[in-house]
């Protein structure tokens, strides 16, 4: 029969060309359409970051205006998505209703979902990038049994996400400016990271022409695992369980000794094998947040530094090259914001939501793609003959 190259976890398989991001591992550097994360992070703003990535350029200061413009008319969600949502248990989980919800949205806005229509492509585009955050939050009013909150179209992208979780339309609330900064930081951090896991499962979805919404669905589900972006809510739950900095030497035990399953949660990474540099970013914001609020003396943080600072010095994470990941300070920032861990995915899964679409957008206008298919090298039984039940 045919020879496959076997690669379990596609260690070495490129399966697109790109030309939306960048990542050299070895030197720990990630661009955004050239240009560097850092530089984003500090000097750009989510929604900018957004264009940059959908479009290929930062826009000029009258193409931001029209693309916010853009984004802001689609934030409403369908009044009848409101039953949608009042379907689920109080106590599901965010990521489970994001990724009912986002399914579902091909049914609410089926006039966004004819691939070959370029046009319709950019609408869904804009929906999706729109819309994420009013979805995130429903998602969590509905668990802690709040009125939703409507979007606010003055607000910027961050602020507007902010209020509609913390707001109770009863009061007055004023979204404090630190936060919504360090939360657009994170979304920017967040907007894409070339042919990760559910990256490639949104190509892979979309490689058989299912709809947009459909393929963000199903990148939604990948995230969702723990070895992915479920890392940064497993992550926080790891730093409160290790609680206080005398307890760190026996999680790192564990996570050395190869028959306990536990692994340091936010820590490396397939491509980095140096400092990721989200997490660089990160720890500064971690660090200014917490500070400006007044609360540089959280334990979390404490136990996160320390449990930073002894693993870097240790045999095993230096020779394995593992370092700290993105995952490993956002948590301590959101948890000062007021979240509670369950919606520290769904947040990744919003602000991911850009790179998905771009990444979707370059590959149906690719035409060197093809259907993803991979083979595999059959190990299993050679042919053989069938048994009546009575003899086996
Ligand atoms: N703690 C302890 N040991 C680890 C860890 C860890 N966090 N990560 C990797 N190792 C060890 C692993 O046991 C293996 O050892 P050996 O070679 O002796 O078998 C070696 O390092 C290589 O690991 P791998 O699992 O073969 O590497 P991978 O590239 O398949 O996995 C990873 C990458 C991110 C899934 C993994 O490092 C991991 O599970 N980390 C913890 C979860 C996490 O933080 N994920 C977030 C990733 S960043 C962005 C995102 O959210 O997606």
């Amino acid at each position: 029969g045919d020879v496959f190259t076997y690669d379990p976890g596609f260690t070495s398989t490129a399966s697109c060309e790109s030309t939306i991001t960048y990542i050299d591992g070895d030197e720990g550097v990630l661009l955004y359409r050239g240009y560097s994360i850092d530089d984003l992070a500090e000097k750009s703003h989510f929604l900018e970051v957004c264009y940059l990535l959908l479009y290929g350029d930062l826009p000029t200061a009258e193409q931001l205006e029209d693309f916010e413009v853009r984004v802001t008319r689609h934030t409403m969600l369908h009044e009848q998505m409101q039953y949608f949502f009042r379907g689920f248990r109080r106590d599901a989980h965010p990521m489970a209703i994001m990724v009912g919800v986002v399914g579902a949205m091909s049914a609410f806005y089926h006039d966004s979902t004819d691939i070959g229509d370029p046009w319709q492509r950019e609408v869904a585009a804009i929906r999706m990038i729109a819309k994420m955050p009013t979805i995130a939050a429903w998602a969590y009013k509905y668990s802690v049994g709040q009125p939703f909150v409507y979007p606010r179209n003055d607000l910027d992208y961050a602020s507007n996400f902010l209020r509609m979780c913390f707001a109770v339309p009863a009061e007055d609330y004023e979204v404090n400016p630190i936060l919504a900064r360090a939360m657009d930081r994170i979304m920017t951090l967040h907007a894409d990271h070339e042919q990760n896991a559910s990256t490639s499962t949104v190509r892979l979805a979309g490689s058989s022409g299912a709809n947009p919404f459909a393929c963000i669905s199903a990148g939604i589900a990948c995230l969702w695992g723990p070895a992915h972006g479920g890392a940064n809510q497993a992550c926080l739950e790891m730093l409160r369980e290790i609680g206080t900095v005398d307890r760190i030497p026996e999680f790192i035990r564990r996570a050395k000794d190869k028959d306990d399953p536990f692994r340091l949660m936010g820590f490396g990474h397939r491509v980095y094998k140096n400092f990721d540099p989200r997490a660089k970013v990160m720890k500064q914001s971690a660090d200014e947040v917490l500070g400006l609020l007044g609360i540089e003396n959280n334990e979390t943080l404490q136990v996160a530094k320390e449990l930073e600072r002894i693993a870097l010095e240790d045999e095993y994470f230096v020779s394995k090259k593992l370092y700290p990941n993105v995952d490993f300070y956002s948590g301590i920032i959101l948890e000062a914001m007021g979240f509670p861990t369950s919606m520290f995915t769904p947040i990744f899964a919003l602000s991911r939501t850009v790179g998905w679409i771009s990444q979707w957008k370059e590959m149906i206008a690719d035409p060197s793609q093809k259907i993803g298919r991979p083979r595999q090298l059959y190990v299993g039984p050679t042919r053989r003959g069938y048994v009546e039940v009575e003899n086996r």
